[in-house]
């Protein structure tokens, strides 16, 4: 019984440990602060054995042809590239700055199977920044973009530059308009939509900014 009470006691302790923790603000959520080494080999770890744990229920398509890293090389770059970078491309300024910070395709591509690549692109990686693309995307286009991906290493920045800019993306139609993009970021500044000009009681001139 004594046992039993003591134990009870020290959950609870453990427990108000816990929430006390949360609420007094000493975890430092700063982009800039530093894991220790402990935290980061706990969340690389535990990143590292879903992901593999996960992919091997992922069933492999026949093959990975010339034809999907083409079909897929367009949507890549419109979607990747802003925080991945690829061969001769940079990705946007900030992206260094991400905690974890996104890797570099091309040098971790060789150490992944194709279903890794594929359910981390699927799924995402929660807290890291890394987007889920299977909610916008189907498992055909996944798999082009994972051919991509594949592809990368052995690519020069021409051999990328020809890939992607060759009309051959038949069937990724919809628009990545709101991806990240380093060069061209079509801000509407202050216009009103044109909705707004027809129903804003009437003042053709919007509100003020
Ligand atoms: C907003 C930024 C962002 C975008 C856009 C993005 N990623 Fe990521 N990606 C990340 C971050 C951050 C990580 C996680 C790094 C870590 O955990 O160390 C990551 C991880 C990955 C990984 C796992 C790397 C590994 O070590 O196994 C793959 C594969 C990947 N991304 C592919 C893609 C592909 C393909 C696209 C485009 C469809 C894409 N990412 C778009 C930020 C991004």
């Amino acid at each position: 019984m004594k046992v039993i009470g003591i134990a009870v006691a020290v959950l609870f302790l453990l427990a108000g440990g816990v929430v006390g923790f949360a609420y007094s603000g000493i975890f430092d959520v700063a982009a800039t602060a530093t894991d220790s080494p402990m935290v980061r080999w706990m969340l690389e770890t535990a990143r590292e054995s879903s992901v593999q744990r996960r992919a091997k229920q992922v069933p492999v398509p026949a093959s990975f042809t010339d034809d999907r890293a083409q079909r897929g090389a367009k949507a890549f770059d419109e979607m990747c590239t802003g925080c991945h970078g690829a061969p001769g491309r940079k990705p946007f300024l900030g992206a260094g700055y991400m905690n974890p910070s996104p890797p570099d395709l091309a040098k971790i591509a060789p150490e992944r199977s194709p279903q890794e690549l594929f359910w981390v692109i699927k799924h995402g990686l929660r807290m890291t920044g890394m987007p889920a693309w299977g909610p916008t995307h189907g498992d055909e286009q996944l798999w082009d973009l994972v051919a991509m991906v594949k592809r990368l290493p052995t690519l020069t920045p021409d051999e990328y530059r020809e890939l992607t800019e060759a009309p051959a993306d038949d069937d990724h139609h919809h628009d990545h308009g709101a991806t990240l993009h380093t060069t061209d970021v079509p801000v509407a500044k202050g216009s009103g939509s044109p909705e707004m000009g027809e129903h804003a009681h009437g003042a053709p001139e919007g509100h003020a900014h």
